[in-house]
C-alpha cells in the first residue's frame, strides 16, 4: 500500500503526522519553481498541494499514471485543472468548513482597517509624524449601522454577514442561487449584483475564482458603487480588476478598500503599493495557528482516504 506521496510545502505537523506509513517527500517552506514541481512529482500517487502551485494535466503526467489524489491545502482549488485530473482519474479534494469563521475575522478586519484608516494611522505614527490629536484627524467611516453587500454567500460570506449583524448592519446579498435559509436567520435582501453595489456602503466579495467571476468587480462595477463605499476582497485577486480599483481609489471614486489577495500573487499593483486609501493583507485568511492545523489534518486525511481506497470527506466536484 506504502505509497509515494509529495507535500509541496511544508506544513503543520499536524497533517504531516497523519502521512505516517506513506513514502513522504516534503518540499521546502517557498513554492516550488516549476522545474522543481515537475521533477518533484514523478512517481507520486498522491500530491498534497496549496493554492500557490498549480496543478494542470503537464504535473498529472508528469507524475505519472500512479498518481490517484491531489489534497488541495486550501478551500479555493482554482490552482488545479479539475476536469484534467478527471480524465485522468484523479481525486481531487479541498478544505471546506474549517476555515470560514477565520477568513471571516479578516474580512471584517478589512472592513474596520479600511473604514478607519487604520494602516494610514500606523504608518503616521511609525514614521513619527503623528504630533498631536486632532479633531479634523484621520476621520474614517463609520462600520456599524451601515450596509454590507455580501458578494456570494456560501459558507464563508454568510459567517462575515452574521459579524456585520452584530454590528448592526444591514445585509444585502448577491449569489448565484437564493439562499432562504440565510436570508432567515440574517435578515438578508436578495439583490442582482448592480443593485447591491449601488445600495451597500460596505461590499465583501466572497466568490471562488472561476470563468464567470474574472474581472466580476471591473471599471463598469466599480463607477455603480458609492463614492462613500468600502470595497473588501478575500476571495481571489482575479475577481477584481486591480487596475481599475486603484484607478477608483486614486481619484476617490469609491472611500477604500482592504485587499488579501491579489491578481499575481506575490506581486501587488505598484499603483495601489502608493494609495493611502487601501489596507493591503497578504493572504493571511486562514492564517492562525488553530485553523492552519484543521486546514492541513483534513487534507491529510483527504489524501490518505484515497490512497487507502477510501472515500475522501471533502472531495471536489460530483
Ligand atoms: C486560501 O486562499 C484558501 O482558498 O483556502
Amino acid at each position: 500500500m506504502p505509497g509515494k506521496v509529495l507535500v509541496t510545502r511544508e506544513i503543520p505537523e499536524a497533517g504531516l503526522g497523519l502521512l505516517e506509513g506513506f513514502d513522504v517527500t516534503v518540499l521546502q517552506e517557498r513554492p516550488p519553481t516549476r522545474d522543481e514541481l515537475l521533477e518533484a512529482v514523478r512517481g507520486a500517487s498522491g500530491i498534497l498541494a496549496t493554492a500557490t502551485e498549480k496543478m494542470d494535466g503537464e504535473v498529472m503526467d508528469a507524475a505519472g499514471d500512479g498518481l490517484r489524489v491531489i489534497a488541495n491545502m486550501a478551500v479555493g482549488y482554482d490552482n488545479i485543472d479539475v476536469e484534467a485530473a478527471r480524465e485522468r482519474g484523479v481525486v481531487v479534494t479541498n478544505t471546506p468548513g474549517v476555515l470560514d469563521e477565520t477568513t471571516a475575522d479578516v474580512a471584517f478586519m478589512l472592513v474596520l482597517a479600511a473604514a478607519r484608516r487604520l494602516g494610514e494611522g500606523e504608518r503616521l505614527l511609525r514614521a513619527g509624524r503623528w504630533e498631536w490629536w486632532g479633531p479634523k484627524q484621520l476621520r474614517g467611516l463609520d462600520v456599524w449601522g451601515k450596509t454590507l453587500g455580501i458578494v456570494g454567500l456560501g459558507r464563508i460570506g454568510r459567517a462575515v454577514a452574521r459579524r456585520g449583524k452584530g454590528f448592526g448592519m444591514q445585509i444585502l446579498y448577491h449569489n448565484r442561487s437564493r439562499n432562504e435559509d440565510a436570508e432567515r436567520e440574517l435578515e438578508a435582501r436578495y439583490l442582482d449584483l448592480d443593485d447591491l453595489l449601488q445600495e451597500s456602503d460596505f461590499v465583501s466579495i466572497h466568490t471562488p475564482l472561476t470563468d464567470e467571476t474574472r474581472h466580476l468587480i471591473s471599471e463598469r462595477e466599480l463607477g455603480l458603487m458609492r463614492e462613500t463605499a468600502v470595497l473588501v476582497n478575500t476571495s481571489r485577486g482575479p475577481v477584481v480588476d486591480e487596475g481599475a480599483l486603484a484607478g477608483a481609489l486614486g481619484e476617490g471614486r469609491i472611500f477604500a478598500a482592504g485587499l488579501d489577495v491579489y491578481e499575481e500573487e506575490p506581486k501587488v499593483h505598484p499603483k495601489l503599493l502608493e494609495l493611502e486609501n487601501v489596507v493591503l493583507a497578504p493572504h493571511i485568511g486562514s492564517a492562525t495557528i488553530e485553523t492552519r492545523d484543521k486546514m492541513a489534518t483534513l487534507a491529510a486525511e483527504n489524501l490518505a482516504a484515497v490512497l487507502r481506497g477510501e472515500q475522501p470527506r471533502t472531495p471536489v466536484g460530483p
